[in-house]
């Protein structure tokens, strides 16, 4: 692979993917990024497995006909879980990297054992998610206090950050938490970063949280200098939404004014 030649499309339902484009442009550099938000079809974690497979599987095949990428990024946990097996399957010689919440470092973080994991319904109805808990968990003094969040992603994709609303629902979520002594916790949808200071704030800033944008970019990293990405040179983001988007965030998360380009998959 000549340097030029990392081509990187990411994708998620909305704004939260961009949390991992943030993290992404730190650590790559030498390559065109191309971002699709498909708000049309948003909250990816209030629907089935098939129609988010569908979604997934049409929006690669959009980057490979238009973009020619030679990497994937799946940036939402709920379309890793439904679509990261097919993609690796139906693309075989793409770089295909998806996201999982971070069950790993948070035990290797617990001092309590008591570990919050925040996700959609989705992603927490999933047999991945389900494996990926039982599997790392077992003969582990560790307790999973899993929590889907139904709406968060609504509010975020709405600029509801900072509503009372939001505020509520998240006190209705991870009340039970500090009242179980949880000092880690899992933010198992990328949208959910965008909320961390009013996570901080309900845990009284007792907690560590765990996020994995910034392991999506090292894996990346390595993996496309293992195929020649020589990693230097400026990085290009391309923004695209497949309907309306909250701009003003997309200018807050990125720090960018890129234009955003609507399309339709
Ligand atoms: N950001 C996505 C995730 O990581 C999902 C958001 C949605 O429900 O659309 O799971």
């Amino acid at each position: 692979m000549r340097n030029e030649e990392l081509r990187i499309g990411i994708f998620d339902s909305g704004l939260g993917g961009l949390t991992v484009v943030k993290a992404l442009s730190q650590v790559i550099k030498g390559a065109e990024l191309f971002y699709i938000a498909d708000t049309k079809n948003a909250p990816y974690g209030e629907k089935t497995t098939e129609e988010i497979l569908d979604f997934s599987l049409k929006i690669t095949q959009y980057f490979i006909d238009t973009h020619q990428i030679t990497a994937l990024i799946v940036a939402c946990n709920t379309a890793t879980s439904a679509a990261i097996k097919t993609l690796r399957e139906t693309y075989p010689k793409l770089i295909v990297i998806g996201t999982e919440p971070g069950i790993k470092p948070a035990i290797e973080k617990t001092k309590s054992g008591n570990i919050g994991v925040l996700a959609t319904p989705a992603t927490l109805k999933g047999d991945k998610y389900k494996e990926l808990a039982n599997n790392l968990s077992a003969g582990k003094d560790i307790v999973l206090y899993e929590q889907a969040c139904p709406g968060l992603v609504e509010q975020i994709e709405n600029g509801e950050i900072k509503s009372q609303k939001t505020k509520s629902m998240l006190e209705k979520w991870l009340n039970p938490m500090k009242e179980n002594n949880v000092d880690t916790i899992v933010l198992g949808c990328t949208h959910y970063p965008l909320v961390a200071d009013i996570i901080e704030e309900i845990m009284e800033r007792k907690i560590e949280i765990i996020q994995t944008g910034h392991a999506i970019a090292k894996r990346l990293l390595v993996l496309s200098q293992e195929e020649g990405h020589s990693n230097s040179g400026p990085l290009n983001i391309y923004l695209y939404a497949t309907d309306n988007i909250d701009t003003l965030s997309v200018y807050n998360i990125l720090n960018t004014a890129s234009p955003i380009k609507f399309i339709s998959i």
